[in-house]
Parts: C-alpha cells; structure tokens; sequence
C-alpha cells in the first residue's frame, strides 16, 4: 500500500485515525497503531489550556514510541497564541502538528475556534502561517466541507492553508451545521484534491475496505482518515489494508480475541488514568467491542453496573464463555 509522506514524516501507510476527543487516548492509539493505522491522531487540546497550563493537558500530551508517526491537535483561534504553544511543545515526542478547523461543539464555534474559523479565511491563512513558522514539526490542518450549506468554502480555505505552508489538509466531506449526520460528500474531497498539491487526507464516512477503496478512486485523496468505524475496531485498519492490497475483506476478529484486546484496553488505560475512571470510560468502549454481538444491549446495560478492573475484566471472560457470539 502506498505510504502517505507528510512533510518529512513517512507515515506507514496511508490509513490514518482520525482524532477523537474521548476517545484516541494513548490506549486506544497504541491498539490502533499495532493494528496496521499507518498514523494515529490525538483527541483534540485547546491551546489556550496549554498556556494556562491546565493539568489535564500534560496528560493528554503523552505519547509512546510504539505509536509513532502521531499527530497532535491544537484548537484555538488566536494566532500568536497557537504560534506560541506551538514552540513551546516543540520538542515533545510527536510528530506533526495538527490544527482543529472542524470542530462543530457550540461551546468551540461559540469562541470562534475549531469550524468557525473557516468562516473567516483571513484568519485561517494567519493562524497557518504563524504556526508554520514556529515550529519544526510538519503542520497539517483538518477543515470540513464549509460552515453550512450556503457556505461550502473548502477549496478556497484548502488553498490558503497549503498558501501558508502546511503540509497536509484532512477534509471531513460534512459542513458544521451537518454536525455528523448525513452523509459525508466526498465531491468536494475531489475538488480540494484537484486545487492543491499537497497531500489530500478523505474524511467520512469510511467504515471498510470497500468504502476506503471508493473514496481513494473517487477523490484522489492520498490518504484515508477513519473515526467512528475504529470505534471498538482497531483491526480495521489491518483489514482495510488486507482489502487495499488483495481485493479480499479479511474474517472479522473471533469473539475470544475481541474480549482479549478489551481485557487489554482496560488494564493500558488504567495505568494511564487510574482505575476510577477507567473503569468508567471503558464502558463506552466495552459497548463498542460487542457491537454486533447477539445479546449486547444487556451487556451494555450490565457494564454500566461495574465499578472495579477485577469486575470488569471478569465481565468480559464471561462474555467469552457465554453464548453470545458475532
Ligand atoms: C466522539 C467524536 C470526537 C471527535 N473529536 C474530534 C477532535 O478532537 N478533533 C477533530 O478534528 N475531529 C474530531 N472528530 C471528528 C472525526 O475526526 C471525524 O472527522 C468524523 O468523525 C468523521 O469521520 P468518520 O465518518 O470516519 O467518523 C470527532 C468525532 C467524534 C465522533
């Protein structure tokens, strides 16, 4: 499979994990990376909690050798600020800098951060630029199709970004009023991909080889970038690969190995965070591990009830050795 380069940073191949606040934590990246993500991005961090030094980021900034090439994500809106933060973590270990203009939050856009910025181009070409010059590290940026339907600008604010000197654009083919619903267009990926020469990432709607096929024919794009279908599925990217190079979508996991990678999660992501709220959050992601299982809504029902590892981890071998089954 081609290999995506950005910047100077020759990704492993060209399946990227689309940043997910919530969700791409240092675990869930690490799963990912080992199941064939040729690039794994942050959840999202507010520039301006940098600066004020906010505990929690330090946290989030975290990354392992083991997920490397990882892209971090800044949101804010104000240029020196950004260009600020972006030399200060210059030479933490990762390895491009991404900036957040899609986020669709009213709390975000509200602040006039992540989509609201494609409202004002100028601005865009401002915030890209300072950072460019601040830091060593490749700069990409991931933008939406427009802000609402009455203002799909991709291709002008695509134009700007690459003017300004980032390395990469990743478009997600929905406008912020579109939220996540609908589906994604991927006309104007194609249309961004024919109006720059840097290198093009599709985003949306993308949940297996045959649909990361169609969108890397259909948009030219160099690079396919998957979100919620990595939910509860690290494997995707292996079996998108698989499907890229031999036409043929490789066996879902066995329930055993599923439950074995859930066991994993949980004990990487209470080292990470510690059991209280590790507990907590891999309820959402126990939850995704069973889509598709006969029987999971009671077991999404009965997570919820679990509050220690032990508990936890007992819960999924018992799913091993239940009926339940794909
Ligand atoms: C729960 C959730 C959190 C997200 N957080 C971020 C984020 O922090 N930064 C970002 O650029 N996009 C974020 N996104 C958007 C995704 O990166 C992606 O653009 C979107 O889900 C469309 O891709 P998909 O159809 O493959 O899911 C998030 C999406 C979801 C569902």
């Amino acid at each position: 499979m081609k290999r995506i380069r950005i910047g100077n940073i020759e990704c492993k191949n060209s399946l990227i994990l689309a940043p997910m606040a919530g969700i791409t934590d240092l675990p869930f990246r690490l799963l990912c990376a080992r199941e064939g993500a040729g690039l794994v991005c942050m959840e999202m961090i507010s520039a301006k909690a940098i600066l004020y030094k906010n505990r929690n980021t330090e946290e989030m900034m975290k990354t392992d050798e083991r997920e490397r090439p990882v892209s971090l994500q800044l949101f804010g809106s104000d240029p020196g600020i950004m260009a600020e933060i972006a030399k200060k973590i210059g030479d933490k270990s990762f390895d491009i800098l991404d900036i957040n203009m899609g986020c669709p939050m009213p709390k975000i856009v509200n602040n006039g951060e992540g989509s609201a910025l494609m409202r004002d181009p100028e601005l865009v070409s401002r915030i890209v630029g300072e950072v460019v010059r601040a830091t060593d590290k490749p700069v990409t940026v991931k933008i939406r199709k427009g802000f609402d339907k009455d203002h799909v600008n991709a291709v002008e604010i695509a134009k700007r970004i690459e003017d300004a000197g980032a390395s990469a654009v990743a478009v997600h083919g929905r406008t912020r009023e579109q939220l996540y619903e609908g589906k994604a267009d991927w006309e104007i990926i194609a249309r961004v991909k024919e109006a720059v020469s840097i290198p093009v990432i599709g985003n949306g709607d993308v949940t297996d080889g045959e649909s990361a096929k169609r969108m890397l024919e259909e948009t030219g794009c160099d690079a396919v970038m998957i979100g919620r279908a990595a939910r509860g599925n690290p494997w995707i990217f292996r079996n998108i690969g698989t499907f890229l190079e031999t036409g043929k979508e490789p066996e879902r996991p066995s329930l055993s190995e599923v439950i074995d990678t859930a066991k994993e999660h949980a004990k990487m992501l209470t080292e990470e965070k510690g059991e209280y709220i590790a507990v907590r959050e891999m309820r959402k992601h126990v939850g995704w591990y069973v889509q598709g299982l006969r029987g999971s809504s009671s077991i999404r029902r009965n997570v919820c009830n679990i509050t220690t590892l032990p508990d936890l981890l007992k819960f999924l071998d018992d799913i091993r050795e239940s009926e339940y089954n794909f």
